[in-house]
């Protein structure tokens, strides 16, 4: 495996005024392997943005060092950053095309400035058009597109030159969820097809979920996180990530919602889906002739992995066997204990 994307201790301060500073990028050291998908995850001022311009050489780290595709950015001479953006290309939240350009006018800009020929041009950004699927839109001015197909033009034009990296700042961030879908799932082709390693910035879970194998997890312009996105959210260690994954299953039922529902009858089991699923879940019960059904709790799907934990009324003679042969598979808690652990 070779990595792409090196940084190592890397923090960037901005001046604010002439006394005081904020570090928007603090002691950051991580990897990015060759054809992976990475998402960068975090809130509004984590630092996510400024990491991104960061590994195209808008910004230079104020100490620490920056390597991609094998260049030090922060010593690297401008035309060798020249040379370096031409092989990581960027998509943007509200596109950035050039509004007074054709669609096709847009994507053959960078194969321009590269010095390709107008012939070359020609056949390359019909090539491209057809890939992200607006071939029929060349002559059109971007503001007669939707913003999924103005984002499809926007990804056309960051691969013209055939980068090795792409990088996506909230890219789907302004699109509704169907389009979005939809965007991601070229990300997904242009990763599988052309081997293009992408890094995907976002705040939201979901798209983490659906599209990235690996996850960086920022607060506060520190890394608190990261790795395969699977183990990452299975396993949080981050208070940070807890809280994303809270925020999509729920969790155990405590307090009111769970003197609601003890109230109701039989007993709660609260358990852990993983890649021990919810069907497996309900085999065990099954097999223990106990009538079960879900109450609480919610489960999200991780690259085609279900995690989360599911709490289920079960009507059992004894509880106990039960208990005891889901712990031998996931985290079990009875919360309102009849069976003790
Ligand atoms: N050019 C700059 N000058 C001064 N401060 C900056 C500059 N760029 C970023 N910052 C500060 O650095 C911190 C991180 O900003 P950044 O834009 O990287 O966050 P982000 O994670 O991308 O946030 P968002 O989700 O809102 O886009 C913020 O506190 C921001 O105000
Ligand atoms: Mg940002």
């Amino acid at each position: 495996m070779t990595a792409v994307i090196e940084l190592r201790g890397v923090t960037k301060d901005f001046r604010t005024d002439r006394r005081s500073s904020t570090t928007a990028v603090d002691d950051v050291t991580v990897s990015v392997e060759e054809g992976s998908i990475v998402g960068v995850i975090g809130y509004s001022g984590a630092g996510k943005s400024t990491l991104v311009r960061l590994l195209n050489g808008l910004e230079k780290p104020t100490s620490g060092t920056v390597e991609v595709l094998g260049v030090n950015v922060g010593d690297a001479s401008e035309s060798a950053l020249r040379d370096l953006r031409r092989r990581v290309g960027m998509i943007f939240q509200q596109f950035n095309l050039f509004t007074s350009r054709t669609v096709a006018a847009n994507v053959a800009y960078p194969l321009k400035v590269a010095g390709w020929k107008k012939a070359d041009r020609d056949k390359r950004v019909a090539e491209l058009l057809d890939f992200v699927g607006i071939g029929d839109k060349a002559k059109q001015y971007p503001r007669r597109l939707s913003g999924g197909q103005k984002q499809r033009v926007g990804i056309a034009r960051a691969i013209a030159t055939d980068p090795r990296i792409l990088l996506a700042d909230e890219a789907t961030s302004a699109l509704d969820p169907q389009t979005t879908a939809e965007v991601l799932d070229l990300l997904r082709e242009i990763n599988r097809r052309l081997g293009i390693t992408i890094v995907v910035i976002t705040h939201q879970i979901s798209i983490v979920h659906e599209l990235c194998d690996q996850v960086i997890v920022m607060d506060g312009g520190r890394v608190v996180d990261s790795g395969d996105t699977y183990r990452v959210f299975a396993h949080p260690r981050a208070e940070l990530t807890k809280r994303f994954v809270a925020a999509v299953t729920q969790g155990v039922p405590s307090g009111e919602a769970l003197s609601a529902l003890a109230a109701g009858g039989g007993d709660l089991v609260s358990v852990e889906v993983n890649e021990f699923s919810s069907e497996d879940v309900s085999a065990v019960f099954h097999r223990h002739g106990a009538r079960h059904s879900v109450v609480y709790g919610g489960v999200t799907d991780v690259l085609g992995k279900q995690l989360g934990t599911l709490t289920y009324r079960v009507h059992a003679e004894d509880l106990a066997p039960i208990v005891a042969e889901l712990r031998a598979h996931t985290d079990v808690v009875v919360p309102a204990a009849k069976v003790r652990s």
